[in-house]
């Protein structure tokens, strides 16, 4: 065997290693083909119909394949999906989580009566409370940051919203990380304030 390709198949071999502890790469075009099931709730594009169903268009691919892990391993519960992630592996949620990301989310809108207050909270915090704004992980337009796992809020549905708001707040859903972060912040908002902003964010964009 000559010297290059003994070289060569080295570094094959060390990159092999290498990928095997890397995250999994997803195929959007595989991803859809797995997804059939999922399309009855989510919508086969992942724009969501129903307001408690929530939207995955569009979403940030790290929080999708990072939701779908803690949804299967009933780290977070979804009493509505029991049993449907079972028998995907990391490679199917990775092309599933790559194919709702590729999708355009839409956008809904606002109750006009709670713009002002959504919005104040959104972009400002409350500072008397010691609320951060939401903006600086889920951005002024509410796009979020895909590359840190922080999920794109804009044009998801206010019942779905405000649902997670609630349920991070009560201690319902606990999977924010050992940073406890979105159940800090949860826990300084009101009734109103959570009524507010989710409206605001379903029509952000
Ligand atoms: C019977 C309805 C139903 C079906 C079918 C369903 N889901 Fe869900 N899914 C839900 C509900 C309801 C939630 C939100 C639960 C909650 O309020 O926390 C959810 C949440 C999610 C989330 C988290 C979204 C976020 O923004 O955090 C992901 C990702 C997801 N589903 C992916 C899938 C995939 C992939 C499939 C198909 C394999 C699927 N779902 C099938 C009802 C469904
Ligand atoms: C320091 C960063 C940070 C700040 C500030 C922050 N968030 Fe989050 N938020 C996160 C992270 C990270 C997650 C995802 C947690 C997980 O992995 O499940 C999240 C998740 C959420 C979700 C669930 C999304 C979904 O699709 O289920 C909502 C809703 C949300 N945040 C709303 C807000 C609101 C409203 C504010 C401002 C009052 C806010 N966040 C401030 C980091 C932040």
């Amino acid at each position: 065997m000559n010297k290059l390709l003994v070289s060569l198949l080295l570094t094959l071999g060390i990159t092999g290693v290498a990928n095997a502890a890397e995250p999994v790469k997803g195929d959007a075009a595989a991803g859809q083909a797995k997804t059939a099931v999922c399309g009855a709730c989510h919508n086969p594009d992942g724009n969501s119909l129903a307001p408690n169903f929530p939207k995955l268009a569009g979403q940030g691919e790290k929080y999708l394949e990072k939701q779908l892990h803690d949804i299967k391993s009933g780290k977070r519960t979804v009493l509505e999906m029991t049993g449907m992630l079972a028998a995907f592996n990391d490679q199917d949620m990775a092309d599933i989580a790559a194919y709702f990301s590729s999708q355009k989310g839409s956008v809904g809108a606002a109750d006009p009566k709670l713009v002002e207050r959504g919005r104040a909270l959104f972009n400002g915090g409350d500072v008397e409370k010691g609320l951060p704004a939401c903006t600086g992980c889920h951005s002024p337009n509410g796009a979020g940051i895909a590359l840190a796992g922080f999920p794109h809020l804009g044009g998801q549905h206010a019942s779905y919203v405000a649902k997670q708001l609630t349920d991070f707040r009560e201690g319902n859903r606990t999977n924010d990380g050992d940073a406890t972060t979105m159940r800090t912040i949860a826990a300084k908002l009101s009734n109103k304030d959570i009524e507010a902003l989710s409206s605001y964010i379903q029509g952000l964009h």
